[in-house]
């Protein structure tokens, strides 16, 4: 199966999807790496892996986010792409790249949902003085940061975690939990909770 991942920053997870895409430990093929900043490392990692389309799409050269989203549908159908992987795509996504793909896009988040949704959920965990926080994959829906949820794990947070310790030891788990899930969902052997878990 063709996939996709998108993009906004680092692109460590990004990374950890090639390995494993090297290791076999991801059965499929990286068809399309998408970003929305054109200084992303995520582009650099996709070029030094050879992925044969990697693309930037400014958010500046379209007078909406629907047609941000609609050049992005078409890319995808152009490229044959099956599954959408968001890999730190801080965008929100609008219906008409969702419901083109719906059931088809994946999201990793740094927390366990429905807590601490949102774009700095490391840093909220932090300050809220929880003992637990986590990651969470999960489909994409209309909603942001919100859809039935695929997989959880737990990162406990330390005595004297900064929020640079925190972040690491959930990007460690992130690496670990999105290229298993990912594969399951290529090879369709997902067991899925019908409940919407983070509603
Ligand atoms: C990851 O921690 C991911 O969970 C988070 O962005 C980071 C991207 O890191 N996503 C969100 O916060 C989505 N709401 P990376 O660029 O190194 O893969």
């Amino acid at each position: 199966m063709n996939f996709a991942v998108f993009a906004s920053g680092n692109g460590s997870n990004l990374q950890a999807i090639i390995d494993a895409l090297g290791q076999g430990a991801i059965k499929g093929s990286l068809g399309l790496v998408l970003s929305d900043k054109a200084d992303a490392y995520a582009l650099t990692r996709a070029r030094q892996a050879g992925v044969e389309h990697v693309v930037f799409l400014d958010p500046r050269d379209f007078a909406s986010r629907t047609a941000f989203d609609a050049a992005v549908v078409e890319i995808l159908k152009e490229r044959q792409i099956e599954l959408v992987v968001l890999a730190g795509f801080m965008r929100i996504l609008s219906p008409v790249l969702v419901r083109a793909y719906a059931g088809r896009i994946i999201n990793i988040h740094p927390a366990l949902l429905p807590a601490f949704k949102g774009a700095h959920a490391v840093r909220d965990a932090l300050a809220a003085g929880v003992a637990t926080t986590g990651v969470t994959v999960h489909f994409v829906d209309e909603e942001v940061d919100h859809g039935p949820v695929i997989a959880q794990v737990s990162v406990p947070v330390l005595e004297g975690d900064t929020l640079a310790s925190l972040a690491a030891r959930i990007h460690a788990a992130e690496h670990v939990l999105y290229p298993d899930v990912i594969n399951r969902v290529l090879q369709g052997t997902l067991d899925v909770p019908a409940q919407d878990a983070c509603a």
